[in-house]
C-alpha cells in the first residue's frame, strides 16, 4: 500500500517535471561559464503571452517549451509597399519597404504596390538576463517570431529550440535570433529555418562573449534573394566588441553571409559543416578577425568572398598551424574541402587575441563531418 502510494507520487511528479527539463552540458569557448536561469524551478508557459512575459521579466528563469508556440496572427497583419530587387520570379524574395529601404537602397528595383505580412514576425521577443530557454525533447518550436537579446542583457542560454516560419517570403519580415548589446550568451542545438532576414544577427553594439554550438542553420527556402532555393541572409556578426565561438554547427542551403563578419569581431569557427552553398560562406570585411579550423566545406561555391579587408587565419598548413598552440592551446586543425572553393588567409597576428580567453577545443575536419547528424534541436 505504502509502496503504491509513493510510486504514484513519483509518476505524477515525473510527468510534469522531468530531469531533462534543464540545460544539458555546458558552453565551450568564449561563453564558457554562462549559467542562464541556473537552478531556478522550471516554468512551463502555456500561451504565447505567458512565454513573452517569462522571457522578459527580471527573474532568473528556466523556461521549458513543451509544444509549438505559434505567433502567426497574434499581432495581425500589416500591408505596405515593397520592391523586387531580385526580380519577380516565383523563387525570389521580395522586400518590404521598411524605413523606406526600397527607396533608399534599391531605387531601381521594380516596385511592389502591396505586401501583406505577419506583424508578429517583425520584432522578436525580448529576453532578459539570467534566462534559460529550452525545449523538451523535440517539442520546443517557436513559429512566426524570433527573440532579441539586447540593451545589456547578460547570461542567457537558448538550447534545443527551433525557430521557424518568420515571413520567409519577405526581406525585413524578421530575424530569428538577434543580439545587440549583450554578454555571455550560449545558443546551442537550435534550428532556424524559413526566416525572413538573418537567422542569427549580432548587431553593431557590443555583444561580448557568445558561443553558438551544435545549431542547424537551414537555408532551404522557396523564397530566396538569390532566387535559387538557398537563403542569402545567414549569420551576421558585426558587433563592436564581440568574441564569437562558432562550433559544430551545420550550415546548409545558404547563398551568402554564412557568416558575414565585421565590426570588431573575433570569430573562432571550428568544426562546422558548411554544405550546399551556392554563393559564399565567409564574408570577412574590415574589423573582422577569423580563425577557421577543422571545418568542412562541401559543395560550397566560394568558401569566402574574395577581395575584402578582413583578417583570416584559415589553417591551411600543418607546418604553420603549430603557431596556434601558443594562444589557442592546441595546434589548429586543417579545414577540408569537397567540390568547394578554398578559405584562404595566413594572418597569424590575430592569434594572440585568443590569449587568456576560454578557447574551444578542436577536432579534425573528418570528425566534424558527423555534425550533420548531431546539430539542431531535438538531438540532445
Ligand atoms: C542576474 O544574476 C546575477 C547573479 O545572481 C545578478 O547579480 C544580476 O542582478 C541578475 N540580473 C538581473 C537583471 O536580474
Amino acid at each position: 500500500m505504502k509502496y503504491t502510494f509513493i510510486a504514484a507520487v513519483v509518476a505524477a511528479f515525473a510527468s510534469s517535471v522531468s530531469a531533462a527539463d534543464a540545460v544539458s552540458g555546458a558552453a565551450e569557448g568564449f561563453a564558457k561559464g554562462v549559467t542562464g536561469g541556473g537552478s531556478a524551478t522550471p516554468v512551463y508557459p502555456s500561451t504565447t503571452t505567458e512565454l513573452i512575459n517569462y522571457l522578459k521579466d527580471s527573474s532568473a528563469r528556466v523556461i521549458v517549451l513543451t509544444k509549438t508556440f505559434d505567433f502567426t496572427g497574434t499581432e495581425g497583419t500589416t500591408t505596405s509597399s515593397g520592391c523586387a530587387p531580385w526580380g519577380t520570379a516565383s523563387g525570389c524574395q521580395l522586400a518590404i519597404n521598411k524605413d523606406d529601404w526600397c527607396t533608399n537602397y534599391e531605387p531601381n528595383a521594380a516596385k511592389v504596390s502591396s505586401i501583406t505580412y505577419d506583424t508578429a514576425g517583425v520584432l522578436g521577443m525580448t529576453i532578459g538576463s539570467n534566462k534559460s530557454l529550452i525545449g523538451q525533447g523535440s517539442k520546443g518550436v517557436i513559429k512566426g517570431k524570433g527573440v532579441r537579446i539586447v540593451s545589456g542583457a547578460k547570461n542567457i542560454i537558448i538550447q534545443n529550440v527551433r525557430f521557424t516560419d518568420i515571413n520567409p517570403e519577405y526581406v525585413w519580415g524578421g530575424d530569428a535570433i538577434t543580439l545587440n548589446g549583450a554578454d555571455l550568451v550560449w545558443i546551442d542545438h537550435v534550428t532556424t529555418d524559413l526566416i525572413a532576414r538573418q537567422h542569427i544577427v549580432l548587431g553593431n553594439s557590443a555583444s561580448n562573449r557568445v558561443t553558438i554550438s551544435n545549431c542547424e542553420i537551414n537555408g532551404a527556402t522557396a523564397w530566396s534573394a538569390t532566387c535559387d532555393g538557398h537563403h542569402y541572409w545567414g549569420l551576421y556578426f558585426t558587433g563592436s566588441n564581440d568574441m564569437v565561438t562558432l562550433k559544430d554547427n551545420y550550415i546548409h542551403h545558404t547563398s551568402g553571409r554564412s557568416p558575414k563578419v565585421g565590426g570588431n569581431t573575433l570569430l573562432h569557427a571550428v568544426n562546422n559543416y558548411f554544405y550546399a552553398n551556392t554563393g559564399h560562406a565567409f564574408e570577412v570585411d574590415t574589423g573582422g578577425k577569423v580563425v577557421a579550423e577543422g571545418n568542412v566545406f562541401q559543395n560550397v561555391v566560394a568558401a569566402m568572398q574574395s577581395g575584402l579587408a578582413g583578417q583570416i587565419y584559415a589553417s591551411a598548413s600543418s607546418t604553420t598551424n603549430t603557431q596556434c598552440k601558443t594562444y589557442l592551446g592546441h595546434n589548429c586543425e586543417l579545414n577540408a574541402y569537397g567540390s568547394s572553393g578554398a578559405l584562404t588567409g595566413t594572418d597569424t597576428s590575430i592569434l594572440s587575441l585568443f590569449s587568456g580567453k576560454n578557447v574551444a577545443s578542436a577536432d579534425t575536419a573528418t570528425t566534424a563531418k558527423n555534425v550533420v547528424n548531431t546539430a539542431g534541436y531535438g538531438k540532445l
